[in-house]
């Protein structure tokens, strides 16, 4: 699958987006080295902090699957009501995806038809992992 592909998945997973306090809408797409792919959504709580981002819901939506093995996620995130784009993922996120995936994960960020395309250790250098204790 090209990275386009899976970003046009994570489109598709925004919409589902339930994201009533911020009204920022975020999509994920994880695309697994056995080629499945997981979506995920941002999923809001009156309590803030029990908010869960697109990118965890994806994760943990492949994990809970029996998936340990990943190749590539596609994050697009916008105002509610506006097309997404650019969407860094938070940092514990980033933390999240290193628990699972080596430093050359490929992280797909931009839009459907634009993407540009980072790795895991360029957005998470120096980071703490299993490897650290
Ligand atoms: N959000 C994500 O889903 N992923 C990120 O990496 C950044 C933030 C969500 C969380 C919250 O629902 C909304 O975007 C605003 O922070």
């Amino acid at each position: 699958m090209d990275y386009k592909a899976l970003m046009e998945k994570a489109c598709e997973a925004r919409k589902m987006s339930y994201s009533p306090y911020s009204r920022f809408c975020v999509g994920a797409a994880l695309l697994c080295k056995n080629g499945k792919v997981y979506t995920g959504c941002n999923v809001e709580n009156a309590a803030y902090s029990a908010t869960n981002c697109a990118e965890r819901t994806a994760i943990f939506k492949a994990v809970s699957e029996g998936e340990r093995e990943f190749e590539a996620i596609a994050i697009i995130g916008g105002k509610a009501g506006e097309d997404g784009g650019f969407c860094a993922p938070c940092g514990v996120c980033r933390q999240v995806i290193a628990e699972f995936c080596d430093k050359d994960f490929k992280i797909v960020l931009g839009t459907a038809d634009s993407v540009n395309v980072y790795t895991l250790g360029e957005l998470l250098p120096l980071s703490f992992t299993k490897d650290s204790l």
